[in-house]
């Protein structure tokens, strides 16, 4: 498994090589998925005007959630929020917005560039808790590289 600067470092790498953003996002989810196999569906959502978001490349069974408004989901909390949320128990929260039954905890990293949010990496994994701090500070990193193409 690479530790956290190796996956910076290749995404940085694959920014520096992609043609635009549908690609680096696209590598991004493969390189993310490949590294840490406890991210059971791993996607990118852009925000589309001040109020939705749309679903981007991602890799894991089919979304039935291609657009989120700002006021639902962990999706649309942190986009709103401009913060990473992590939720360990995804049945307990409320404001959970179902993808896949396996799914027991969830990541969502906003993708920010000069203070506003223009997107985010969502991850969901079959594991209770899966997300440490170090998930966090990786997915924030890669989420600043992908900010940059955006
Ligand atoms: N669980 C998210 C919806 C997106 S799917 O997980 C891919 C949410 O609650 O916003």
């Amino acid at each position: 498994m690479k530790t956290q600067g190796d996956i910076v470092a290749a995404a940085r790498d694959l920014a520096a090589k992609a043609a635009g953003a549908q690609e680096l996002m696209e590598s991004v989810v493969r390189l993310l998925s490949a590294e840490r196999p406890y991210y059971s569906w791993t996607g990118f959502y852009l925000m589309e005007g001040s109020d939705t978001l749309v679903l981007g490349p991602y890799q894991g069974k089919p979304s039935p959630h291609t657009r989120i408004p700002l006021n639902q989901g962990i999706c649309g909390a942190a986009a709103s929020s401009g913060s990473t949320l992590i939720v360990d128990n995804v049945n307990a929260d409320p404001r959970y917005l179902a993808c896949s039954l396996e799914t027991r905890s969830e990541i969502v990293v906003p993708i920010k560039r000069d203070g506003k949010v223009l997107g985010e990496i969502d991850i969901d994994s079959d594991r209770p808790a899966a997300f440490s701090d170090d998930d966090r500070r990786l997915l924030e990193r890669v989420a600043n590289i992908v900010a940059a193409r955006l």
